[in-house]
């Protein structure tokens, strides 16, 4: 058994704490010289599971590697470091995760010098670590989401002695600046503009994994989105796990509708934004993005159920009353809105009558698209320790029952679209059939037509001929 030096382990009970004032670094690490000369020009992997925030993360993961002369690859097996980052929010994400490690082993018996890492959400869990650190002996260094700027001291570490490392802090969290980051798109990029959680939703294990509510500061999230747009990006997606409570700890004034405003006013071609939580949503927003052409018309805006007595025992602070009045709110103001959501099926002891108020809350919204997902308790969280008398089965069935009558109104909202041109910005080439191109509206609709290669990136009219549900065809209009 090789030595592990640990640095910190997480715990559960410490990363629901909130008490301390947020500090605000610059990263200014420089690697020693025998770090770079063992880095430069070697060969990095890196695969990143779940949400925006995991692939923002990934980015600056591939901005420390290259600042330093490493190579991104995209197998595995040409790697001399390979990272998997990993999401927690669901059973079925982890999952995931596990098989991938697996195919680690391979790797270090081909390579026994190859640099094997696990980081991000999942590891924050301590029932994790403890368990994937001894199955998994051949993963050299695990760390957390709030140790990402440590991964060069973390690396001059491992090449002075090789033995494994874990450094997953389960602080409130702080903010870094000015972090090396590689964009994995050239036209579109997501701005983090809050880190953390504190809404504590009963189900979510994101408040414990990625701390406190901690928003950046104004500036610091315009020079960013100034910078895209210098470089001629055509989207900005500005993140957060609450975007509408972005601003309350700066006590600044500054308001999520200052800043949107602000970003807008720089000129993006397309701006969006994520995560909207119902009841701090303001109306000054709905003002600013009916303001403003830039901003996609366009607003996720979960309910995870319909039924007001499992919206409580969720810890959503929200009826499904409030939430239908604040999508009039919206309508009223922007009619050409377009609204998806997140639904959570089989929410512990729910009941099928509770669950078929969620299908019909749903249908009055009228959503264009929405997440759907089946409760996966999360060890730590309130609700994992509700005892549960709805069988998995049933919560299947109530599933696939959601997503039928969900896809009824996905499929008339998609028909509607048919013989009108919307603005598409281009992707990439069709993965299906390489003759088309694939790109997606405001609205984030997937959109399929012929046309040259040299569009990608480019924002251009593309007029509906067929719709696909989950997709639509459609044909250039030249202008
Ligand atoms: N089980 C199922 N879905 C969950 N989500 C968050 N936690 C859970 C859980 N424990 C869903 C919510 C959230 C989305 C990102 O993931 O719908 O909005
Ligand atoms: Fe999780 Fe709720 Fe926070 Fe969203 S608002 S990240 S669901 S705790």
């Amino acid at each position: 058994m090789r030595p592990i030096d640990i640095i910190e382990m997480p715990n559960l009970d410490e990363a629901r704490i909130r008490n301390k004032p947020v500090e605000t670094f610059h990263y200014d690490y420089v690697p020693n010289d025998k770090l770079l000369a063992y880095l430069k020009g070697k060969n990095y992997f890196i695969r990143t599971y779940g949400c925006q925030a995991n692939i923002r993360d990934g980015e600056y993961l591939s901005g420390l590697l290259e600042s330093v002369g490493m190579h991104r690859v995209e197998s595995e097996k040409e790697a001399d470091l390979a990272i998997i980052n990993t999401c927690a929010v669901r059973e079925n994400a982890e999952e995931k995760v596990y098989g991938q490690i697996g195919d680690f082993k391979k790797l270090k018996e081909k390579n026994k010098d190859i640099i094997l890492i696990l980081c991000g959400c999942m590891v924050e869990q301590n029932h994790i670590i403890d368990q994937v650190s001894k199955t998994f002996p051949y993963v050299d260094i695990f760390f957390g989401t709030h140790n990402i700027k440590d991964l060069m001291m973390l690396l001059e570490k491992y090449i002075s002695n090789h033995h494994r490392i874990i450094y997953v802090s389960s602080k409130e969290g702080e903010i870094v600046e000015e972090l090396p980051s590689c964009r994995s798109e050239k036209f579109k990029a997501f701005v983090n503009i809050s880190y953390g959680c504190d809404k504590f939703c009963t189900y979510c294990i994101v408040p414990y994994t990625r701390g406190k509510e901690r928003s950046r500061d104004i500036n610091d999230i315009l020079k960013e989105c100034k910078d895209l747009v210098n470089k001629g990006y055509q989207e900005i997606t500005l993140l957060g796990q609450n975007v509408d409570s972005y601003g309350k700890d700066l006590n600044n004034g500054v308001t999520f509708a200052t800043l949107l405003e602000s970003v807008a006013k720089l000129g993006i071609p397309r701006l969006r934004f994520l995560t909207s939580y119902p009841s701090d949503f303001k109306d000054e927003v709905i003002d600013v993005i009916s303001r403003y052409p830039n901003i996609m018309k366009y607003i996720h805006l979960p309910i995870q159920a319909g039924n007001d007595t499992v919206l409580k025992q969720m810890g959503r602070r929200y009826s499904s009353g409030e939430y239908l009045a604040l999508v009039k709110r919206i309508k009223d103001k922007i009619p050409n809105i377009a609204l998806s959501t997140d639904i959570i099926v089989g929410f512990p002891n729910e009941t099928y009558e509770q669950f078929l108020d969620t299908i019909k809350v749903a249908k009055e919204v009228g959503y264009l698209s929405a997440f759907t997902f089946i409760y996966s308790p999360r060890v730590g969280t309130p609700a994992a320790r509700i005892k549960d008398n709805v069988p998995y089965l049933e919560k299947v069935k109530r599933f696939k029952e959601l997503v039928k009558e969900l896809e009824i109104g996905f499929d008339e909202k998609a028909q509607e679209m048919v013989g009108k041109t919307y603005s598409v910005l281009v992707e990439s080439i069709s993965k299906k059939d390489e003759t088309m191109l694939t790109g997606y509206t405001e609205s984030l609709k997937t959109v399929n037509f012929k046309g040259d290669i040299s569009l990608i990136g480019k924002i251009v009219n593309v007029k509906i001929l067929e719709n696909h549900l989950y997709s639509l065809l459609g044909e250039l209009v030249n202008e």
